[in-house]
């Protein structure tokens, strides 16, 4: 526990299920669901309306200045994200802000101008933050570091369901490669790349149902907080 506050660091590649079991979790234990996945991608955002190139590290980082990130939560305890006073929580979810996303948060100073505020969440409220490098670089200390993980197959299906329940055109063969390319990116840049926590309990979900993978979750945030 740091301080008063209970904080768990769910990490994993693309695609894994942690965004929709933290949410479902943090439910449970009635804790805030942070995705961090978010910030990445509204500075990837902001990089794509400025013209800049995805892997144009001067560009972006110039950018970074006028940007205004703020993380909120709606009447219904949803996150919604807000660029310069816009709300753009919608306009992240597409397949080439994916890769935006994926490009900018390999730039250290991407990573930099995030950082405090991921850290300064889990200083105010108890969380439970989905991401690459929590348990690694953001929440060191975290109470309880979770590593989610599935095959890229498993992983493309479930994305590739819930882009279609968007009304998203992209086929699954499109939606595999955008995963094996993240996979590539995130786990082999220099900075904060994807692997888990030497301390993480890691947790392969292939081939479960969502209800069984939220079961394994919660049996071990039970036990390990003590809740
Ligand atoms: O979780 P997601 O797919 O929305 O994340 C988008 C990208 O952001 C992902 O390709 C890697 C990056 N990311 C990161 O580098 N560190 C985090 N803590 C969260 C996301």
């Amino acid at each position: 526990m740091n301080g008063t506050n209970y904080s768990i660091a769910i990490d994993g590649p693309s695609g894994a299920g942690k965004s929709t079991l933290s949410r479902l979790a943090a439910d449970i234990f009635g804790f805030i669901y942070v995705d961090t996945g978010a910030l990445y991608r509204t500075i990837g955002l902001a990089a794509h309306m400025a013209g800049i190139d995805s892997k144009d590290e001067a560009g972006v980082t110039a950018l970074l200045p006028e940007l205004d990130i703020q993380l909120r939560y709606d009447d219904n305890g949803v996150q919604r994200m807000y660029l310069n006073g816009m709300d753009v929580s919608d306009k992240i979810r597409t397949q080439i802000i994916s890769i935006y996303a994926s490009d900018v948060s390999a730039m250290p100073p991407v990573r930099e101008f995030l950082l405090d505020m991921q850290r300064n969440m889990a200083k105010t409220m108890n969380v439970i933050m989905d991401g690459r490098d929590i348990g690694t670089v953001v929440l060191p200390d975290a109470d309880l570091k979770i590593f989610l993980t599935a095959t890229p197959e498993d992983r493309a299906m479930r994305r590739f369901l819930e882009l279609q329940g968007r009304g998203d055109t992209s086929s699954y063969e499109e939606v595999l490669r955008d995963i094996q390319y993240r996979d590539k990116n995130d786990s082999s840049r220099e900075t904060a790349p994807l692997k888990p926590a030497p301390d993480a309990v890691i947790m392969d979900t292939t081939g479960n149902t969502l209800h069984e993978s939220l079961d394994l979750i919660c049996s071990v945030i039970r036990e390990k907080l003590n809740l």
